[in-house]
């Protein structure tokens, strides 16, 4: 038995990521006074939403970055939204734009995304962002999954030749996953509700990414992983009143070799990465980018 995973610690790896996103904020007004700017949109009083959109506000605004918070009712129309991403689109001293989702039922949630002008994608969320990365091209990646790869760099955890199984499929985490994890040279598979003998595929798994939310639907146990394996937890739930993972962290902890802990794993990350990707919009807008068509 393993004595123990190491901890991947996304709170120290965040913190180096936010470090370098402040110098290179600052160094982007100094050469060219450019100040990055990132423009959140949300629709609705969710709690939750706008916890989150706070945050992204507040790390922004520690980073050098400048923002703009539109909050709207729940009873904005669609074509009111997407008059607003089309002056963000235009606005020149807007860089980033970042649509809280989910939006409410009566707004399309591709349409408003496929609005978003793919230079100032800080979500990396649109067709033509997922495009370019299924092409090994994207300037702007998707920000959780590239704090996951984020965070296996860090710790010299190299995917090349592991046999990876990812427990999700959505357009947020499971499917750019798959491509960040082919270019890196992992064997992928990707298991999500209706997989048949999920347990069997984990328990070859060198790498597991796990990114389902609901501990009652599914929990990753001790006895599903394989001895030594590197286990990633992107679920965030409620557990016995606390935020939790998909993992039973103690058990799988005794089992793998590197973990991941929530909070304090992939969670710190996602905000992070926006915020290098807005100042990596803002570079390539002052330096002049195209979309390549
Ligand atoms: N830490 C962060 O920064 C961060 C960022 C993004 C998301 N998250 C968290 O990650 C989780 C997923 O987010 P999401 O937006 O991708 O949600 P989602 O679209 O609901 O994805 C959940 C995935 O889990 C799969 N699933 C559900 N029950 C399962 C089961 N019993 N066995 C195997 N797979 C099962 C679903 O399969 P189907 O496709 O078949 O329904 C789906 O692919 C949530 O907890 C969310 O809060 C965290």
């Amino acid at each position: 038995m393993a004595a123990g995973a190491k901890i991947i610690s996304g709170l120290e790896v965040s913190a180096a990521v936010k470090e370098r996103v402040k110098k290179a904020a600052d160094e982007l007004v100094r050469t060219t006074g450019v100040q990055p700017c990132l423009a959140t949109v949300l629709v609705g009083d969710d709690p939750a939403s706008a916890t989150y959109v706070g945050s992204k506000q507040k790390t922004a605004k520690e980073l050098g970055i400048a923002t703009r918070d539109h909050r709207l009712a729940a009873t904005f129309k669609q074509h009111e939204l997407l008059e607003l991403i089309d002056l963000l689109n235009r606005d020149p001293q807007v860089h980033g734009i970042l649509v809280q989702l989910p939006l409410p039922a009566h707004i399309d949630e591709f349409s408003v995304i496929n609005a978003i002008s793919p230079l100032k994608d800080v979500d990396g969320l649109t067709p033509y962002s997922a495009g370019m990365l299924q092409n090994g091209k994207a300037h702007l990646k998707p920000c959780t999954p590239s704090g996951v790869m984020e965070l296996l760099d860090y710790y010299n955890i190299d995917p090349a030749g592991m046999d990876a199984v990812i427990i999700n499929r959505s357009n947020l985490v499971g499917k750019p996953l798959v491509f960040m994890l082919l270019e890196r040279n992992a064997t992928v598979t990707v298991c999500h509700s209706r997989t048949k003998d999920l347990e069997k595929k984990l328990q070859s798994a060198d790498l597991v990414i796990t990114a389902v939310g609901n501990r009652q639907r599914f929990t990753l146990t001790a006895d599903m992983v394989k001895e030594g394996a590197v286990v990633i937890d992107v679920g965030t739930s409620r557990h016995q009143g606390k935020l939790a993972g998909d993992v039973d962290f103690a058990s799988v902890r005794e089992k793998a070799s590197w973990i991941t802990p929530v909070p304090g794993g992939v969670g710190p990350m996602t905000i992070a990465m926006l915020m290098r990707n807005t100042v990596s919009a803002a570079s390539a807008i002052a330096a002049g980018a195209g979309v390549q068509r």
